[in-house]
């Protein structure tokens, strides 16, 4: 202990020669985000660093790294950007990000982080990046009135889905709150692979992309109810926003919305209470599994001692218990440290940390396709499209889909 105050103590010392303002790149648009954004600033205003948000729109952050590279290869990469999965090890191996070592050492984050923060945020043994949360994927958000004055209850498996929004639909209702974007589509396909066959079909397909298993008649099954969902979704030519989706729901222009738990960031923004106004519970067919997603930090290397030691000083920020208790619980995330303290957290957070800790005993703890976390970025980018292209021209058949996917694997075996 003694140790890392006199580290922490060394670091606030040498940073004023850098000055005292930190550009992060991010994604963080909604309002619910914006407030978590907020708790990291503050956190990093008592240190004296100026938090300078450097947005760019675009949920599941696919146009954000579009950016980051465009600034990377110009030669002005931002002082931090936020980021996910593989991605990580890329930059690393590009020799760009700050080598983290020393601090996550000082700070016990080996023991202190499950073993998926290790793997996501190390290369080579040493940690490249700071983790700050852990998002569950696979939720359903249902409107509790809605659901009410149907008498209704909210489905827990496929059938169950397919017949309520039937019902929804008799009267008018959507049931599913969605945007027609890539990201949002692809997180509805890979929780509808989840809820259907569960969590080994899932590793086997997502991220294995096994061949028997693409040519498989489950595939083909899975693509068919893929676009069956279609009719029971808000007008699927509009591409609005995960969080406009969100919106619809609590107006009750639909009934639920299948998305990560940056939903529930939202919700609370809007002071709406789990239970009262609302049910978080899991994804239709997925109570058992947890398709995980982790936001993590980068620190750019700027070349200089000074920079090297603000970077240890912001990654000790981001990866404290105190930060990751107060940030969460705006993000609708949980602390990815182990050791927070859970009791602040609403129902919805305290049930994800226990889904969390049973899918990694029982194996079923997933990493998201569609959100940056399973495979290599130009993979997930030829998923996303090829999902994208099924859902949108109903003349692309499933078996034009299947040998797409074919493709896709071979590509994936060749590469690894
Ligand atoms: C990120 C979340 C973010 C969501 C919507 C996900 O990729 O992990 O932090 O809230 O995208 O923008």
């Amino acid at each position: 202990m003694k140790r890392a105050l006199l580290s922490t103590a060394l670091v606030v010392a040498s940073f004023p020669s850098l000055g005292n303002a930190v550009e992060l790149l991010h994604w963080w648009t909604s309002n619910g985000e914006r407030e978590a954004l907020a708790e990291l600033a503050i956190a990093l205003k008592q240190q004296g660093i100026v938090l300078k948000s450097s947005p760019v729109h675009g949920g599941g952050g696919d146009t954000a790294m579009t950016v980051l590279q465009a600034r990377a290869i110009a030669g002005n990469p931002p002082e931090m950007a936020l980021i996910e999965g593989p991605g990580i090890q890329s930059w690393a191996t590009l020799g760009f990000v700050s080598d983290l070592h020393s601090v996550a050492i000082e700070q016990n984050w080996d023991e202190r982080l499950p073993d998926i923060a290790t793997n996501i945020n190390t290369y080579k043994s040493h940690f490249v990046a700071a983790p700050v949360n852990i998002h569950r994927v696979n939720w359903l958000w249902a409107n509790r009135a809605v659901f009410d004055e149907h008498n209704l209850t909210p489905p827990a498996n496929w059938d169950e889905f397919f017949a309520v929004a039937q019902v929804f639909k008799s009267q008018g209702i959507p049931a599913l709150a969605i945007g027609n974007e890539p990201w949002q589509l692809a997180i509805l396909f890979e929780v509808l692979t989840l809820g259907l066959y569960g969590s080994d079909y899932y590793r086997d397909l997502l991220i294995e992309f096994d061949d028997a298993l693409v040519m498989n008649n489950k595939t083909v099954e899975l693509f068919k109810t893929f676009r069956r969902l279609k009719p029971y979704m808000t007008d699927p030519s509009v591409s609005a926003s995960w969080d406009n989706a969100t919106l619809n729901m609590v107006k009750g222009k639909a009934a639920m919305q299948l998305q990560g738990d940056w939903v529930k960031g939202e919700l609370s923004y809007m002071s709406l209470k789990p239970k009262q106004d609302y049910y978080c519970l899991p994804a239709p067919g997925t109570a058992n599994s947890f398709i995980y997603n982790v936001d993590s930090f980068v620190l750019f290397r700027l070349r200089t001692e000074a920079s090297e030691n603000m970077a240890n000083q912001l990654a000790n920020t981001l990866v404290s218990s105190d930060f990751q208790s107060r940030f969460n619980q705006k993000k609708g995330s949980i602390p990815i440290l182990k050791d927070v303290d859970m009791t602040p957290f609403d129902i919805c957070a305290k049930a994800s940390k226990q889904a969390f800790v049973h899918a990694e005993v029982n194996n079923t703890l997933l990493p998201s396709m569609s959100d940056s976390m399973a495979v290599a970025p130009q993979l997930q980018e030829a998923m996303l499209e090829l999902i994208n292209h099924y859902f949108n021209d109903d003349t692309f058949t499933e078996e034009e889909a299947i040998s797409q996917l074919m493709k896709i694997a071979a590509s994936v075996h060749f590469n690894r």
